[in-house]
């Protein structure tokens, strides 16, 4: 065990206290900084240690709401949830508390059992601490950058746009995630033509805390290269993905990848407000007609309420100039130019019914072409920015 391990173990007030040093002190040294009780005066502000031991007999609301605060307090300190009863159900919430992992005794677990699990329970916290100390300062490594496509109205081209930049950035020689937000009704799978054998609600139902590793095993592999995290394979499925589990996976996608791009709902949901803070860029679309015009303007006001700090890029899909709007009342509706116009095309219908994306059915489309142009824009804004680390990255990687 090569990095420091000391632990602030708090202890719910039915827990076996003799079992819980047993299983921490039986194995490979962890070094207990103090011990605390739950419910006692501001415990969740309790500092020291560099992981927080939660203990519990069972895993209720009020534990719940100590990770929460725990995390809260210090949100760069992981939390291990250790109970003496099986979560039934509850692992989801538990990680949607901020636990970031959990290891239950099995039941009637004798005192041989309770030593060897002390294995699992330094193994867990050695995990918990590299991933954190991992994506809170990444060795050096720069995170790929984030775009989150946005869009208030249904229909308007959002998932149409996100697949193709996804696919015209792979194809531009990049490592590319594509995230599926619309957690209810999302479509990459079928825009994509992938089937969901494993989605996002798979890796929440996986339990245990999540490293680069665990992560690519979730990620289904489009024929371009691009991999997805997909959306729940139905929609009772979305409830368990909250904003906070969400928050992990986005440093680690960017760890891995050189762009992660986020397809979402129609609307400023929680899930959707914690991809726009943890992105680095947004992509706007909007349509030719004036409620998407309308909407457009009030997400750009949002961002800007929100004091987004990226750049935001507006596509204009179904951009015809016979539709009665012509580019200037876009500009005086929305209050600025769009930097990509996507026409209507009978092709895209075709491409998403085959699961195919324009990008890759018609490469010389004017439709596939806008949407190069999309993703030329980003990579040139990574110039700008003198974010070049992608290639370099991925060639680093493929020469390994
Ligand atoms: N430029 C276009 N030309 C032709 N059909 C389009 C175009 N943009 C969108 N569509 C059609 O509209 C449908 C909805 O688009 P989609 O990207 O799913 O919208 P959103 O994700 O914003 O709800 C697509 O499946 C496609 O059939
Ligand atoms: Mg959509």
């Amino acid at each position: 065990m090569n990095i420091e391990m000391k632990a602030l173990v708090v202890l719910d007030d039915r827990v076996d206290r003799s079992l819980v040093e047993t299983l921490l002190t039986s194995g490979p040294q962890l070094d207990v900084a103090d011990y605390v009780e739950l419910a006692g005066p501001e415990s969740g502000r309790v500092g020291g240690g560099d992981v927080v031991i939660v203990a519990c007999a069972n895993f209720n609301a009020s534990v719940s709401e100590y990770i929460a605060a725990a995390r809260r307090h210090h949100p760069g300190r992981p939390v291990v949830l250790i109970s003496t009863t099986a979560l039934n159900g509850q692992v989801a919430q538990a990680m949607g508390a901020g636990a970031d992992d959990i290891l239950t005794l099995p039941p009637r677990a004798d005192l041989a059992m309770v030593q060897e699990m002390s294995k699992d329970v330094a193994f867990s916290v050695e995990k918990a601490l590299a991933r954190k100390r991992g994506v809170q300062a990444p060795s050096g490594q720069k995170l790929g950058r984030m775009i989150c496509v946005l869009g208030l109205k249904g229909g308007s081209g959002k998932t149409l746009t996100a697949a193709n930049l996804a696919v015209s950035l792979a194809n531009a020689g990049h490592s590319v995630a594509i995230v599926d937000l619309d957690l209810q009704f999302g479509d990459i799978g079928l825009t994509l033509g992938m089937s969901p054998e494993r989605t996002v609600y798979d890796l929440v139902r996986s339990g245990g805390s999540i490293d680069t590793g665990k992560l690519s095993d979730f990620l289904a592999v489009h024929p371009s290269g691009v991999r997805a995290l997909l959306a729940p394979a139905r929609p009772d499925q979305a409830g368990v993905v909250t904003p906070d589990f969400l928050k992990d996976v986005y440093p680690l996608l960017r760890e891995m990848h050189d762009f992660v791009v986020v397809d979402t709902p129609p609307s400023f949901t929680p899930e959707v407000i914690g991809a726009v803070d943890a992105s680095s860029e947004a992509c706007m679309v909007s349509m030719l007609d004036s409620p998407s015009l309308k909407n457009t303007k009030l997400g750009l006001e949002t961002l800007a309420l929100m004091e987004y700090p990226g750049r935001v890029r507006l596509v204009l899909n179904r951009a015809d100039s016979n539709v009665g709007i012509s580019e200037d009342d876009v500009v005086s509706i929305v209050g600025r130019p769009p930097d990509v116009l996507v026409p209507s095309e009978r092709n895209i219908v075709r491409s998403v019914n085959q699961g195919e994306p324009i990008t890759l059915l018609q490469r010389r489309s004017d439709a596939a072409r806008a949407f190069q142009a999309l993703a030329e824009l980003y990579v040139g804004d990574g110039r700008d920015t003198g974010d070049e680390s992608g290639r370099r990255r991925r060639l680093l990687r493929r020469g390994r």
